[in-house]
């Protein structure tokens, strides 16, 4: 973490203000520090995704995947990861020390910097791990981020977010647009529900329950996201299927006009 005051390059926002509430969960990543058993740790976790992934997540992710440079053999070095994702949608992928708080978040995807835990996991939690980490955060979120409209959609989600901090009930429903879309999301491609959540996207286990037809998948609606409960730490029994990813950035529009 930086001490106080000594800023990063990646501490402005898009446009050049610079962060303010996140500023003291700003860190850099030692990307020499990483071990061979870590690196070997991401290889085994995305060598084992990426069958799956080349049939059944959404092809943007994909696209995503292979446009910032990502690798099967090593840990990414996110400052290689942002030389290729800036230019394309002015998104970076910044080091954080671990999880935000509320305000802090949304104002880091407000100012289009996608918070990045650094740490990964054990050998010993290869399937869930509770704490955030960078094969959650960079395999399973970031290829999404190269997507044009995906990108504006984040970046919307967190303004209008952040406007809401003062709403517990109304931040409650747009933690569930988040969930439905950014973490569990799947969408209608060839008639087929291909993936793009991180969630499904980063676990084996949770790609799997979809691709065999567990969670009941509805069109996505709006006013149904807003009021639909969900747990964290269990398998989803109800997943909300768009048909294109304008459909979510009108959602963030149309929350705006709902709830702001
Ligand atoms: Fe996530």
């Amino acid at each position: 973490m930086n001490p106080p005051g000594v800023a990063g390059a990646e501490t402005r926002k898009h446009g050049g203000e610079p962060l303010t509430v996140a500023q003291p969960f700003l860190i850099q990543q030692q990307w020499d520090a990483y071990t061979g058993e870590q690196h070997a740790v991401w290889a085994e976790l995305v060598r084992r995704r990426m069958p799956q992934l080349r049939e059944h997540a959404a092809e943007e992710y994909l696209n995503g995947f292979e446009q910032i440079g990502l690798r099967e053999d090593t840990i990414p070095n996110l400052a290689d990861v942002n030389r290729r994702l800036g230019p394309r949608t002015g998104w970076n992928a910044t080091p954080v020390s671990g999880f935000l708080p509320p305000d802090a978040f949304f104002e880091m995807l407000g100012a289009r910097q996608f918070p990045t835990t650094t740490y990964i996991r054990s050998r010993e939690a290869m399937e869930y791990t509770p704490e955030p980490d960078i094969f959650h955060d960079v395999f399973g979120h970031v290829p999404m981020h190269a997507h044009p409209v995906f990108a504006d959609f984040l970046q919307h989600y967190g303004r209008v977010s952040a406007a809401l901090m003062h709403d517990k009930d109304k931040l409650e429903k747009m933690g569930r647009l988040f969930w439905f879309t950014v973490e569990v999301g799947v969408i209608l491609q060839k008639g087929k529900v291909k993936l793009y959540g991180s969630g499904l996207i980063s676990s084996h286990g949770e790609g799997t329950h979809v691709i065999e037809g567990k969670p009941e998948i509805r069109d996505f609606n709006l006013d149904q996201v807003l009021e639909q409960r969900f747990l964290v730490s269990e398998e989803q029994k109800v997943l909300y299927a768009v048909e294109s990813f304008d459909q979510i950035y009108e959602a963030a529009q149309e929350a705006e006009k709902r709830l702001g």
